[in-house]
């Protein structure tokens, strides 16, 4: 195991404890059969069985999913074909490569066609007087229209278009219209930096920007269209010419009387280039609603999506066509037990894996009607998540700990008052849970009626490759369960040797096989791919946590095991923080690490020595959160700056960031410092101790 594996280790092992102090004995829980009784998958012989054939004999799983979708022709050679293992050559994987098809046909032209009046979506507004409904009739419209709006500016098979947009519909439609003409999308997460969009529009290659001149969230209104210029101008000076840059005028920043004079302030205006910026409604006005769809090979490249690596630089994740499809479809059906006619609400932002899978293509793929939320869980008050389950009776919730935690310190009230009754199953991700905030969400918001699914998944992944399925699998708090159909986890250990027996103590998490909805590769960069994800164990894809398996085969993942941070269930690495706060003039060094906090789960806690001569001061501390906010975005904003005279290092000058982990943590008994080249630095450390 990483030496910087064990605090995380600890951590979860404290996690397992408390559970057994809060709980008692009794680990396990079931749920009231009746909510059950049709579910897709009954009792857990009967997952086991399908497990067992969805790994054992893929082909004929899959086969039978994938007849279930449209084909222009059907792949005629072999369902899967792939090598994990560098010794042998080249990593690759490839599921039913010459087969053809097209997602965006797939999920929305055939629900339009056979239920053109069935809602997609209840699009709920940040302000709670905003909210509209779509069919997939009138998406499948809006999609084929802005399809030819792209085709029209010359965009074609094969090109990369970023999406840098808030939570409103015009985002899902650019998403399909993209899919539907075989361009590649890239969505950036809205929260990003300026920084962080230029990074990625270069590395994608991209042709067009498709922005929002605003963003709504909470009482909060962001200016996108400055930032997406500043990216561009970025892109510029590094000789990446971005010629165009489609921008949504948002109406539903515009308020109906319920936004703040300082938010109407800020909408009055928006910054123009006459030779790059395209208005959506101007090129919409008399676009067709008639498109035909690309046909891709079942091996083309669908989406990328960019997740931290562990040098800094993000990884370009890339899905491809027909896997994706396949898996994203699968998946939501099973891990959330959806059937026709139900309401399903997952909370997440598209612009993260989740979203992608579980706002758009899992769903619609399953013809579902599901709710997509603009705005806050906080807003206008934290009763605000359960108002919309009431108010559209949502059966299917999809949430992460951090709201959890976060919404849970406010009084129970605020979720009383409103009827859950239409619940049946709780969805997290993102990170592992804890046990008070299971035991809220189980016994508080579900009224001990829900099924609680804890699904493990990476942006790497597609979909859900460990979670329980609803009234089959009993619940244990914390743990993710089991595997899903077509992923075989294994536990190992450091010498790269399979830990065996069911019980088994943690080690790394690895997959033997792939599933449909592995990525494929990373954009431009295969030798980053094969060495970030094959090599540390040839044979396996390393997804880069920890885990251990219970003596009743229940899989518990216990956190990172490699240099990211995950900060409210988002992925973020500590050399890029650490890159950043270098910048600064007054730094010469820093080191960051995470550590435990009570609502994101892990806080950034950056230690930096200042250069010679400089004052360590609040404005300092200041300027440093700044700096790392333009850099990457909000959600990496430094939670403790701590100034460090000098860095606990070894003789040979590394960074011994496991002391500064548990310094961070606030332990006091940071265990074995004789590697240290100078240990007087670490009582430096522990007098200049910040307040929190
Ligand atoms: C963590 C998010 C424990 C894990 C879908 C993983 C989890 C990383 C869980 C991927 C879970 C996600 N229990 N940990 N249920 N779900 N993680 O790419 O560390 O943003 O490797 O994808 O989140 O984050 P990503």
């Amino acid at each position: 195991m990483a030496s910087n594996g064990h605090t995380e280790n600890t951590a979860s092992m404290k996690r397992n404890k408390s559970f057994t102090e809060l709980l008692g004995d009794n680990l396990t829980f079931d749920v009231k059969a009746e909510v059950f009784l049709d579910g897709h998958v009954k009792s857990m012989d009967q997952y086991n069985q399908m497990h067992k054939q969805s790994v054992e004999d893929p082909e004929s799983f899959w086969t039978k999913i994938a007849n279930q979708f449209y084909w222009k022709e059907k792949w005629s050679g072999k369902f899967m074909e792939y090598n994990f293992d560098v010794r042998k050559g080249d990593i690759f994987i490839k599921f039913m490569e010459g087969g053809k098809t097209n997602i965006c046909y797939n999920v929305l032209d055939r629900v339009a066609q056979e239920t053109p009046d069935k809602i997609a979506f209840y699009w709920e507004g940040n302000d709670p007087a905003n909210c509209k409904t779509y069919t997939y009739k009138q998406l499948l419209d809006e999609v084929c229209k802005f399809s030819n709006v792209l085709k029209s500016k010359g965009l074609k098979k094969g090109d990369r278009v970023a999406l840098y947009m808030p939570m409103i519909i015009e985002l899902v439609v650019a998403m399909l219209a993209c899919a539907r003409i075989g361009i590649i999308h890239s969505i950036v997460f809205a929260g990003f930096s300026a920084d962080s969009l230029a990074e990625r529009l270069k590395d994608g290659d991209c042709s067009l920007l498709i922005t929002a001149d605003y963003s709504v969230r909470g009482d909060k209104s962001i200016d996108l269209k400055t930032v997406a210029d500043n990216a561009l101008k970025e892109c510029g000076e590094d000789g990446v010419d971005i010629k165009m840059c489609i921008v949504v005028k948002n109406s539903s920043a515009e308020g109906d009387g319920t936004h703040s004079p300082k938010q109407k302030k800020a909408k009055t205006s928006v910054s123009w280039n006459e030779d790059v910026d395209l208005w959506w409604h101007d090129l919409m006005t008399g676009a067709s609603n008639d498109c035909q769809c690309e046909w891709m090979d079942a091996e083309d490249p669908l989406f990328i999506l960019y997740t931290s690596g562990s040098t800094g630089k993000p990884k370009g994740v890339l899905h491809t066509t027909a896997g994706y499809m396949l898996y994203a479809a699968t998946t939501f059906k099973y891990s959330f037990d959806y059937h026709e006619g139900e309401v399903y609400w997952c909370t997440a932002d598209i612009g993260w894996i989740t979203g992608h899978s579980y706002i758009v293509y899992g769903p619609m793929a399953n013809a579902a009607t599901s709710v997509m939320f603009e705005g806050t869980p906080l807003y206008p008050d934290a009763g605000r998540m359960w108002a919309v389950v009431e108010k559209y009776k949502v059966s299917k919730f999809y949430t992460a700990p951090t709201a959890i935690r976060m919404l849970m310190k406010f009084s129970d009230d605020f979720v009383k008052k409103y009827d859950r009754s239409s619940l049946k199953v709780l969805g997290t991700v993102g990170e592992p849970i804890n046990p008070e905030a299971w035991l809220w969400y189980y016994k508080i918001v579900g009224e001990e009626r829900c099924s609680i699914v804890d699904t493990f998944w990476q942006t790497e992944t597609g979909g859900h490759v460990i979670g329980g399925m609803p009234g089959a699998t009993m619940m244990k708090p914390g743990s993710a369960s089991f595997p899903f159909f077509g992923a075989v986890p294994v536990i190992m250990d450091e010498d790269g040797k399979e830990k065996e027996g069911v019980e088994v103590d943690q080690g790394y998490l690895v997959f033997k096989q792939p599933w449909p909805g592995l990525m494929r590769t990373l954009y431009g960069n295969h030798s980053r791919y094969q060495a970030a994800y094959f090599e540390r164990f040839p044979g396996y894809y390393c997804a880069g946590d920890g885990a251990y398996r219970d003596k009743d085969g229940y899989y518990w993942i216990t956190g990172r095991i490699d240099d990211l941070m995950n900060v409210s269930g988002h992925l973020l690495s500590t050399a890029q923080v650490e890159s950043a706060i270098v910048e600064h003039s007054s730094i010469s060094e820093a080191a960051v690490v995470g550590y435990p906090h009570p609502v994101k789960g892990t806080g950034i806690y950056c230690f930096v020595t200042p250069k010679n001569g400089i004052r360590f001061c609040d404005a300092l501390v200041s300027e440093l959160k700044q700096k790392v906010r333009t850099r990457i975005g909000p959600i990496a904003t430094p939670d403790v700056i701590h100034e460090a005279p000098g860095l606990p290092k070894t003789r040979s000058g590394k960074i011994m960031r496991r002391i500064l982990r548990k310094i961070a943590a606030g332990q006091t008994d940071i265990g074995d410092t004789t590697t240290l080249a100078d240990s007087t630095v670490v009582d430096k450390l522990f007098t200049n101790r910040p307040q929190q």
